[in-house]
């Protein structure tokens, strides 16, 4: 987060409180009603969270112990037996909300579609048995790379169901990020499309995957799975590849949910960390589908008469929690949109506000800040009036672009949901619920019920009103992740010992600075550790580093996030060369595509500066924090006592 929007936040003093025609049908009606169910969670967590899985999910089996805590390992609703497909749609099917929109698609040329949970229902079922004729049983891992087209949304419902967990990798990963997590995964399978319609071009998502499974390239793939959307020419490998619409057709509608262990594994998410692996986000069943529900319930509000958008990618966790499980757990109307704003339309999200009808918009800050850059005449030529809850997720929102969306989008009327969580968090942590709690602009307020949330110091001691400090939780949670995949070890260091555990009591570290004001609001700053967060998505600086070093020209390479108007941060590189090259321009978009090959577009450097050396300590290690106000623009003369070499400083300032 840059200096200017910490300043503005600072100096936030804006109160808004929930619209009284809101609070009187919300779910929490008031602040009092959320104060007591916090402080009943906080009570007793156990019974709080253990009642509301009783109420509102169908269990196959009740579970004998609520919560197994050996810390930093939780293991929720002991040998309970439940299916997260099963309770997204079967249950609903013994209601009215049989015949309801259960997902309502529009893609980008213009097609679209809407399934009623019925239909849903016998996609799903279809394609489960497709995935067990091909040899896919109960804990086979599956890959998913697609495009955002309800088949996504069906395949990862149909692993759910026969208990193979899923990996969905985001479409805009390169082969060789693809490769590395179905490797590490051990993935049986792969279910992709032909390709992808992306701002007017084609995705050629079948053709990375054929590249990943290259040269024997990830062994563990028996079969691929391919979805036709963009209809262009693919090589279809015999024997190993094939159509989707093919199978689906030849198999029986009837499969039913295979009753899970709540602690079976539901799915793996590759997130960024501060090494150059990225790590296997393990979550599991039964905490997953009630802490999802729970707050996709509470915190949008939801009515059954809703029509529900998110406009995340199902490559993240907010596509995985928010657009498929949670809503779907609730019986709601949830969309999906393939497109994003593009040259040729820059108000296709107002369109499909206005063609459905939302009631419920959930973004991300980056994306507000680029829809004020358009112009505001885009979503001025819309009617907008059908929304009435606002959301927004993945980074600090600046006070302005707040304010915008406040105006101008929710027309000073809708509510605003600014919600603090991560791909471990499973859901949403800090939030507003919006017809109890004011919101404040930049703050993303106070804790769900039954998340014990705090600002500490490095030693765990909690600091006090408007302190800096780290976000932490102090207590299980259901929806919280299990491990990290196939290396305990990692999990444990990097989220419950990086802050040393005293008297047997775990600290869950998420990472981020953030400060809490004298109302108890939380004011979260961004990431402190070497994690970048470029327009919503979250790189992990080593990755980025790693991908420049493997290039034969660079010898050294050092990445920091550059303040960027829209994007939050930009990727900023530093790099020295190998003795026989040249620095020039076009090395430098040579770079740049090299690390679009290993890891993806949403890696690439948005700079790149060519140094003979980097700044160093006395030890050795590269002082990032230099970097970081060099690649800024700013004056980097002071505190330079522990830089071994001064030198290295002027000829980097003289880059510019
Ligand atoms: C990181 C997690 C959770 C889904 C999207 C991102 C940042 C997320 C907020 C917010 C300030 C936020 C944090 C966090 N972040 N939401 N409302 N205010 N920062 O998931 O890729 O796991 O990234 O995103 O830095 O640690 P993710």
């Amino acid at each position: 987060m840059s200096e200017a929007n910490i300043e503005s936040i600072l100096q936030e003093k804006r109160l808004f409180s929930p619209p009284t025609d809101f609070s009187e049908k919300a779910h929490i009606k008031n602040f009092q009603d959320y104060q007591q169910l916090y402080e009943k969670a906080k009570a007793n967590p156990e019974k709080f969270w253990a009642e509301l899985a009783e109420t509102e999910l169908d269990w196959f089996q009740k579970w004998d112990t609520i919560l197994d805590w050996q810390p930093p390992f939780a293991k929720w609703f002991v040998n309970g037996k439940i299916n997260i497909s099963y309770n997204c749609l079967d249950r609903h099917l013994k209601t009215w909300r049989k015949n309801k929109a259960a997902l309502i698609w529009e893609g980008e040329p213009g097609d679209s579609r809407t399934l009623t949970y019925a239909q849903l229902h016998r996609e799903v079922c279809q394609f489960a048995n497709v995935l067990k004729q091909l040899g896919v049983t109960k804990g086979d891992r599956v890959g998913i790379y697609m495009p955002m087209i309800p088949e996504a949304a069906i395949a990862m419902l149909a692993c759910a169901r026969i208990g193979a967990p899923h990996t969905v990798i985001f479409g805009g990963f390169s082969a060789e990020a693809l490769q590395n997590r179905l490797l590490d995964a051990q993935a049986k399978l792969v279910i992709t499309a032909d390709g992808g319609f992306r701002k007017d071009k084609i995705v050629a998502l079948k053709e990375q995957v054929d590249q990943a499974l290259t040269n024997n390239g990830a062994p563990s793939v028996e079969n691929v799975l391919v979805v036709e959307r963009t209809k262009q020419k693919i090589h279809m490998e015999a024997g190993r590849d094939h159509w989707w619409h093919d199978l689906q057709q030849s198999v029986s509608a009837d499969c039913p949910a295979e009753p899970m262990d709540s602690e079976d594994l539901l799915f793996i998410l590759y997130t960024s960390g501060t090494t150059g692996k990225p790590k296997g986000v393990v979550h599991t069943t039964g905490g997953y589908n009630l802490y999802t529900h729970m707050t996709t319930k509470w915190i949008f509000d939801l009515k059954d008469t809703d029509v529900y958008w998110c406009t995340a990618d199902v490559g993240w966790i907010t596509g995985h929690s928010y657009i498929v499980y949670g809503p779907l757990s609730n019986g709601a109307t949830t969309l999906m949109y393939e497109g994003v704003p593009r040259s040729s339309n820059l108000g296709c999200f107002w369109d499909v506000v206005e063609k459905y009808s939302v009631n419920i918009f959930y973004t991300a800050p980056t994306a507000i800040r680029a829809f004020i850059k358009m112009g505001e005449h885009h979503p001025k030529s819309r009617n907008l009036s059908s929304l009435r809850l606002l959301g927004t997720v993945g980074e600090p929102i600046n006070p302005e672009a707040w304010m915008w969306y406040h105006k101008i989008i929710g027309n000073q009327r809708c509510p605003i949901i600014d919600t603090w969580w991560q791909t471990e968090t499973g859901g949403v942590m800090i939030t507003p619920l919006p017809g109890a709690i004011s919101t404040k602009p930049g703050s993303c307020t106070l804790p769900f019920p039954g998340i014990l949330a705090d600002i500490v110091d490095l030693e765990g001691n909690p600091v006090s009103d408007n302190q800096g400090g780290y976000l932490a939780v102090k207590y299980p949670w259901p929806g919280m992740m299990r491990t990290v995949y196939g290396d305990p070890d990692r999990f444990r260091r990097t989220y419950w010992e990086h802050i040393p555990p005293k008297n047997g009591k775990y600290l869950y570290f998420a990472g981020d600075g953030a400060r809490k004001d004298e109302d108890g609001y939380f004011w979260v700053m961004g990431r402190v550790d070497d994690v970048i967060n470029v327009s919503g998505h979250r790189l992990g600086t080593m990755e980025i580093e790693s991908a420049l070093v493997s290039h034969p020209a660079v010898a050294e390479a050092a990445v920091v996030g550059k303040p960027d108007e829209i994007k939050g941060e930009e990727i900023f590189a530093f790099v020295t060369l190998e003795g026989n090259y040249t620095a020039n321009d076009d090395l430098k978009n040579q770079l740049k595509q090299h690390v679009v090959q290993e890891i993806g577009a949403i890696a690439r450097p948005g700079d790149i500066r060519f140094t003979d050396a980097m700044p160093k300590t006395r030890s050795g290690k590269i002082m990032r924090r230099l970097l970081r106000n060099l690649a800024a623009g700013q004056d980097v003369s002071g505190d330079t006592s522990t830089l071994e070499d001064r030198s290295v400083l002027d000829k980097l300032r003289e880059g510019d």
